[in-house]
């Protein structure tokens, strides 16, 4: 075992400096009733990643772990050329990384959850994001446990890497709640939605299906808390608040290739590196997603899937009031739509945590 006493990063470590308030409550009462049922949804919903999920079932290495048709990558040139063989080589890897992403991106959320705990100015809030922090504990254990049986992992994308690390490092709660519990967590919420119905393991389904009811309370708890703190606040430190928002999306999208997809994305060293795994030179692989554009040829999403951006994210920053006026001019000049159909967002958090009323 190795304590690691010094400051200095190693290979395996990254030292931030927050400059996060830490507060204190004495007054024990609790008065924001939607969290106190949040609290008591996350305690009963408590799951153990070793004892209940089926770690006894074989992963079969005939079989892709995702259903390729569901990755939307079928129309690519590129990827006809290949032979069937190397294609599933590509769908593995691909999955890996994706899984990968998943694992890095849980251990952000342990961080920013254990953070809320200690920032948050109400003691309801502080109980759950107590749970939360466990929760994320778990979901790091079960990612990890997963991944080892597949035997391949990947470092963390710098795009999603930059996102947890502004979200870490900024100066107040309510910013790191809309980092990690809208922005990153609805990401995630998509991801693991799209991940359940793709997968045709049954121990990853299994896995997913636990983790994502976790997740969508944390979701919840984004909209909730976030919400009647941006009410109570000045205007200025509502803009303040609103400008980090914007600027979470604005990378968020940027590393994502634009809202669309279709534009230039940010260098994912770990993502160059599933090409070459599969015999696919990354050269090609931009030369043939151009073609495709350009030949009309969509990379479409599943009918079903769950769009993060669109569905999720925009409309949870839009109800809990994270953007202002001021703030839908700068997404408009980046020609990033702010959309407010909270829809399916309900319809999500209403499937996880039972029924909870926004009266936002
Ligand atoms: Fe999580
Ligand atoms: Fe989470």
């Amino acid at each position: 075992m190795t304590i690691l006493a010094h400051r200095q990063p190693t290979p395996t470590t990254d030292v931030l400096t927050a400059p996060m308030e830490i507060c204190w409550n004495f007054e024990y009462a609790i008065d924001i009733e939607k969290l106190r049922n949040l609290y008591a949804k996350a305690k009963e919903q408590q799951w153990n990643a070793e004892r209940d999920l089926r770690w006894d079932l074989a992963i079969d290495p005939s079989k892709p772990i995702v259903d390729e048709a569901q990755f939307g990558f079928q129309a690519l040139p590129v990827l006809q050329k290949l032979s069937k063989s190397q294609r599933e080589t590509f769908t593995a890897h691909v999955a890996a990384h994706l899984l990968s992403q998943f694992l890095h991106g849980e251990q952000g959320a342990l961080m920013t959850a254990a953070a809320l705990t200690h920032a948050v100015p109400d003691y309801e809030a502080k109980l759950f994001a107590a749970t939360q922090t466990m929760d994320e504990a778990r979901h790091v254990e079960a990612y990890q446990r997963y991944i080892d049986k597949l035997a391949i992992v990947y470092p963390m994308s710098p795009g999603l890497k930059d996102l947890i690390d502004a979200t870490l490092t900024a100066d107040h709660w309510v910013k790191i709640a809309i980092g990690m519990n809208m922005v990153v967590e609805g990401l995630a919420l998509a991801a693991f939605h799209n991940m359940r119905r793709q997968t045709t393991c049954e121990l990853l389904r299994q896995l997913t299906e636990n983790v994502l009811r976790d997740e969508a309370r944390h979701v919840a708890f984004g909209s909730v808390y976030v919400g009647e703190a941006i009410r109570e606040m000045h205007p200025d430190e509502r803009e303040d608040v609103a400008q980090f928002a914007f600027e979470a999306i604005k990378a968020m999208v940027d590393n994502q290739g634009g809202v669309d997809g279709r534009g230039k994305r940010r260098r994912d060293p770990g993502f160059v590196k599933v090409l070459t795994e599969s015999g696919i030179d990354p050269a090609d692989f931009v030369a043939s997603l151009i073609e495709a554009q350009q030949a009309g040829i969509k990379v479409e999403r599943p009918p079903g899937q769950v769009h993060s951006f669109k569905d999720l994210m925009m409309p949870a920053l839009v109800r809990v009031g994270a953007v202002t006026e001021r703030t839908r001019a700068l997404f408009a000049a980046e020609n990033i739509p702010v959309f407010e159909d909270v829809s399916v967002l309900e319809r999500m958090e209403q499937e996880a945590t039972g029924v909870i009323e926004f009266e936002m």
